[in-house]
């Protein structure tokens, strides 16, 4: 592709001195309905909109496209299911005919352009096609992972109000079938918002019970249309500005935010993204193992592969225990993997396991390119371990939910930059990052700061928060006029590489898994017992960090300690789910705060990871810190 010649200096500045121009060029590559005359409009939106005239259609880009070019029968997605022994593979003309059927049922129950979907479903490929049909009809679909709980799908639920829900009967982790079904009920009756229609996927674990008149059987509805003759479904146009999907993230409160994705900029930035960044060619087989349910799974396991024409991995499974370390080099060995992205703490559950990898000589993954890791920080030991023992490039490559792909990281297909452990390298073309002080002025190199972007976002960033305009522009344009607010923290050293640090809020990464402490500490709240809460995210060898929770007692509280701390987290894992990873909660007599009422979140993280800490200069009583660290010595977590 032209904008690759002459080297990521080149491309970053030709970029930059001809934002639009370069876009223009990217956007070419892909069949619009009505072709982009204008490639940015400054002045709609919140900071502009991308090909606000342009007329297209994702799932055509996604699938017609190839089929017309002659990939019809290349292989599109490859479902690999350690967990129940299975799989299958679908080519780009039986993933396009899957797509129809679906789309064809979800238009039979009357949803049309921008009516809402929500889907609330495991690995399965069904997964792929319900977004894929959804983004057909310009239907906009929401994913909420299978590890959220029935409470967590119910505020999804009234947020975004959908026509209709997709579900199966379970997910499968290991050692257990979690019943999906009953967990849909209770989210369903627990919402104000009610929802018409459910289509339901019969899995052989587990058979749901329908409800009648509101639930449908989707191998019923599929095999119906297929006797009755169904044909394909037009791709429907839709304006590039059209929401594609509502994805729902971790905000500061117990409220996730509803992150908007439009149609053109993210077929555009993700096609972009898979030749620029990971090195891909159609025909080339793609594997993220991640899960539909996070904006990983939405760009990487379904819309860019196959956007790119490459073949996408959908994996049912862990890095380990199904059945043993050794899972990610089979599935790259089976299938010929190319590109392997996953988060860190895969690859720090493998190593646990399988220090020396004596799995991998079991396989043959001479085939593998590169391995590009994201979700949280990629802590130097770990990319050198995986370095060593695949000897392939390891990338650290960082992005949010609410950019749909990497802000910065070493770009594969523009020729790699040196590696620095620590560091996603430097940022991508569209991204005008810096690191600014308290008073929104640029640091000097070496220095930490707030790390922004310079607006205009590129395309495929989010636009704004589903209903929520106000909300997006007080979350991330208004503390620095002029650039989006990432809320990560991290400094640029010399030579132009970023460094990312950690989160300036409450957010917290359990497992590349992103959790509000914020929300944890709502729920905590609702105990009758418990008078005031702090959640913290404890740093952990595996899961990178996890959640710990600090609750103080109403007076006259006779409940056993134990019994009221096993409630909380039992609370915890009800409300929101068990991904919330939520095991330890520490009754405690007082919290540490500033005199102002603060409570002392940021020192008492510190304490518990072992790291130095100094006494803040306001705190109110300094003598409740040094509970807090006996505390936590003899839970065992003070590191
Ligand atoms: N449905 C229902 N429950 C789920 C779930 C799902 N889709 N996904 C996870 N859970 C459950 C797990 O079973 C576990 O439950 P438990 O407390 O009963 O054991 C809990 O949520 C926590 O899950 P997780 O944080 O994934 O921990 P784990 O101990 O099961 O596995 C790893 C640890 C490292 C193996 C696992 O986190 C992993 O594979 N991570 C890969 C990273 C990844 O996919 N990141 C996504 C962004 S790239
Ligand atoms: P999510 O929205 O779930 O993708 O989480 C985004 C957050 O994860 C970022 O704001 C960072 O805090 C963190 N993160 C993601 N990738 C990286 C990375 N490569 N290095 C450091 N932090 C990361």
């Amino acid at each position: 592709m032209a904008s690759e010649q002459g080297g990521y200096q080149a491309v970053y500045d030709g970029w930059k001195s001809n934002p639009e121009g370069f876009w223009r060029a990217e956007a070419a590559h892909l069949d619009w309905i009505r072709a982009p005359e204008a490639i940015f409009d400054a002045k709609s939106g919140a900071y502009g909109r991308w090909f606000p005239d342009a007329i297209c259609n994702t799932a055509a880009n996604c699938l017609d496209r190839h089929i017309a070019a002659g990939r019809g029968d290349q292989l599109a997605l490859i479902y690999d299911s350690p967990i129940t022994g299975s799989g299958s593979k679908l080519t780009y003309a039986q993933l396009k005919r899957e797509v129809d059927l679906l789309a064809h049922a979800i238009r039979g129950f009357g949803l049309e352009k921008g009516d809402r979907a929500i889907l609330y479903m495991p690995m399965v490929p069904e997964a792929a096609i319900a977004m894929l049909a959804c983004a057909r009809l310009g239907v906009i679909h929401s994913v909420v992972f299978g590890g959220f709980a029935a409470h967590e799908l119910a505020t999804r639920i009234d947020d975004a109000k959908p026509k209709l829900i997709l579900s199966a009967s379970c997910g499968i982790e290991p050692g257990r079938v979690v019943a999906y079904k009953p967990l849909l009920d209770r989210a369903i009756e627990e919402a104000s918002h009610k929802v018409e229609t459910c289509i339901v996927l019969q899995r052989p674990q587990v058979q749901a019970e329908l409800v009648a008149g509101r639930d449908h059987d989707w191998a019923e509805l599929r095999d119906n249309l297929v006797t009755q003759g169904a044909g394909p479904v037009e791709a429907v146009p839709l304006q590039a500005t059209d929401p594609l999907y509502v994805l729902y993230t971790s905000g500061t409160t117990g409220k996730p935010k509803g992150v908007v994705r439009d149609n053109g900029g993210h077929m555009v930035a993700l096609h972009y993204s898979m030749h620029a960044l990971y090195g891909m060619k159609p025909g080339e087989v793609f594997w993220a193992a991640s899960d539909v349910g996070w904006v990983v799974g939405h760009s990487y396991i379904v819309y860019a592969p196959l956007l790119m024409g490459c073949t996408t991995v959908l994996y049912e499974g862990k890095p380990v225990g199904t059945p043993d370390p050794g899972a990610f080099w089979r599935v790259i060995a089976e299938h010929d993997v190319k590109v392997l992205f996953t988060a860190p703490t895969a690859f720090r559950a493998i190593r646990k396991e399988d220090p020396k990898a004596e799995h991998l000589a079991r396989y043959d993954v001479k085939g593998l390119k590169a391995l590009f890791l994201a979700g949280e920080r990629a802590d130097p030991d770990t990319v050198k371990w995986a370095e060593d023992i695949l000897k392939v490039p390891v990338i650290d490559h960082w992005w949010q939910t609410e950019t749909g792909w990497a802000i910065a990281g070493n770009p594969l297909g523009l020729g790699m930059l040196p590696v620095k452990h620590g560091s996603p390298t430097v940022p991508m073309p569209g991204y005008d990052v810096q690191i600014l002080d308290e008073a929104g002025k640029p640091v000097e190199a070496g220095k930490m700061g707030s790390i922004a972007i310079r607006l205009p976002l590129p395309p495929s960033c989010l636009p704004t928060l589903w209903n929520a305009d106000e909300r997006f522009r007080s979350s991330y344009l208004t503390e620095f006029p002029g650039y989006y607010n990432t809320s990560d923290a991290g400094y640029r050293d010399a030579d132009g590489y970023l460094f990312i640090m950690g989160r300036t809020d409450d957010i917290i990464n359990v497992a590349g898994h992103r959790l509000s402490t914020g929300g944890m500490e709502e729920v905590l709240a609702s105990h009758p017992a418990v008078a005031e809460c702090a959640v913290i995210g404890a740093k952990d060898n595996l899961k990178g960090e996890v959640p710990v929770g600090f609750v103080v007692l109403k007076s006259g509280t006779n409940a056993a300690s134990e019994t009221i701390e096993r409630e909380c987290v039992g609370l915890v894992r009800d409300r929101i789910g068990p991904v919330a990873a939520f095991k330890t909660a520490i009754i405690v007599n007082r919290l540490p705060k500033t005199r102002s009422g603060k409570i002392l979140r940021g020192t008492m993280k510190k304490i518990a990871d072992g790291d130095a800490w100094s006494m803040p200069a306001t705190i109110d009583d300094p003598a409740i810190l040094e509970e807090i660290a006996r505390v936590l010595e003899l839970k065992g977590i003070k590191g």
